[in-house]
């Protein structure tokens, strides 16, 4: 049978298979503790599920049109007000009219932005570790993917030269993503304004993902839209699946300049239509009633205590195998193992097996994982610690043997 040959390249998404074996073994009856996945514990908020049940029973129930309803645009163009530099949220930095578009969440925004940019065999530069389907989806866009080292003794972020050494007269985009999954990675402002330059002086689109923009538990990561001089060749991608715990309900958007939103239009218009009406209504409320920023700021603040919990957990352990590097935002710590000298995957397996704790092994997100483990803090305290705890022994174990 004749199939797309593109997805050779394409091997299931390891945090996927990951997944799998954990809910196997659960369902086998073993008590695994799971902290691998990317998703919030909390539930929605009750009042965005309310709303989302009031559209529904208003009968918001049909198609409508494909760019997304106008006040989740409006709403989405007033939260990205407030990032830019100066601004006191008073002059919208985007458009809702042009220059937004709504999407089936943050994966389908970089579906979208990808699908407009990219023509077979053009180039995207993409740091390496990043989460997997940053290089996956441009390959299932017969794009080719080069990966930047962005090493752990920098900060996981890649070196101004590194970035430099992939181009190619071929490359058309760099994809970044900060705070970063998995390595909470947060850059200073002159590393984004040096790289926004770079991508400027060499025409290059900067496809930012800031899924993780809210999760941040020292220094606010600054979005790209802080730099409206750079945004005819920003395509800004968010959702509003990690803030308020609606990684279900599948609801994100794109801000991109209009020509760039023109062809993500068509897309979507010719794949899913809209995103479901109802959906958008709570997103659209989710976004702008005020008690709802409390509730996305209550979870926020169980991340950052969590944080603490694994490292006070930690100083208990002065002498461990495990580095430990505080994430600066998104809600994953990223644990060092290299001193046992085994593989990401071999660590995890063991882990999963000996100490019943489920967690993503570092090659999922290229290379420069290799000896890492991605520990996810959406769990609830008591996994936490008692996962952290033992890992922590079962790391002691391992590196006596
Ligand atoms: C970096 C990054 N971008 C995008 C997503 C997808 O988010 P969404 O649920 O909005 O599609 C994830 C999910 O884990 C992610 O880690």
């Amino acid at each position: 049978m004749r199939l797309n040959r593109q997805f050779e390249q394409i091997v299931q998404s390891p945090t996927v298979a990951a997944t799998d074996r954990i809910l196997a073994l659960k369902a086998a009856g073993r008590p695994i503790i799971a902290l691998n996945a990317g998703d919030p514990d909390f539930t929605t908020p009750p009042e965005i599920i309310a709303a989302g049940v009031r559209a529904l029973q208003a009968g918001w129930t049909h198609y409508v049109p494909s760019r997304g309803l106008p006040e989740l645009r409006a709403a989405i163009a007033a939260q990205l007000a407030q990032l830019v530099d100066g601004s006191n949220g008073q002059k919208p930095p985007y458009d809702p009219q042009h220059e937004i578009l709504v999407s089936h969440g943050g994966i389908h925004a970089y579906y979208l932005a990808m699908q407009s940019i990219l023509n077979p065999g053009d180039e995207v530069l993409i740091p390496d570790p990043s989460w997997g389907t940053h290089a996956n989806l441009v390959r299932q866009l017969r794009g080719t993917v080069r990966l930047v080292p962005a090493l752990p003794e920098d900060g996981f972020l890649p070196r101004l030269t590194a970035w430099e050494n992939a181009l190619t007269p071929q490359t058309c985009a760099i994809v970044i993503n900060y705070p970063a999954n998995p390595t909470g990675a947060i850059p200073a402002r002159a590393y984004l304004r040096d790289l926004l330059a770079f991508a400027q002086s060499h025409d290059l689109w900067v496809v930012s993902d800031e899924v993780y923009q809210n999760l941040y538990f020292e220094q606010k990561p600054l979005s790209v839209a802080a730099f409206p001089e750079f945004r005819e060749r920003v395509v800004l991608l968010n959702s509003l699946s990690k803030t308020y715990a609606m990684t279900g309900w599948r609801v994100g958007y794109l801000a991109a300049p209009q020509a760039l939103v023109d062809n993500a239009l068509r897309a979507s218009q010719n794949s899913i239509t809209c995103v479901a009406p109802f959906v958008q209504q709570a997103a659209a409320f989710a976004l702008s009633d005020p008690a709802m920023q409390i509730a996305a700021a209550g979870m926020h603040a169980a991340y950052a205590r969590r944080r603490q919990l694994v490292l006070d957990i930690y100083n208990q352990y002065p002498v461990t195998p495990l580095k430990l590097t505080p994430p600066q935002g998104a809600f994953y710590f990223f644990l060092d193992l290299r001193a046992l000298g085994l593989s990401s995957t071999e660590i995890c397996e063991r882990i999963l097996d000996e100490a019943g704790v489920g967690l993503v092994p570092g090659t999922a997100f290229g290379r420069q994982g290799e000896g890492f483990v991605r520990m996810t803090i959406a769990a609830s305290d008591a996994d936490i610690a008692a996962g952290f705890r033992a890992i922590l022994d079962w790391a002691q174990k391992a590196g006596r043997a």
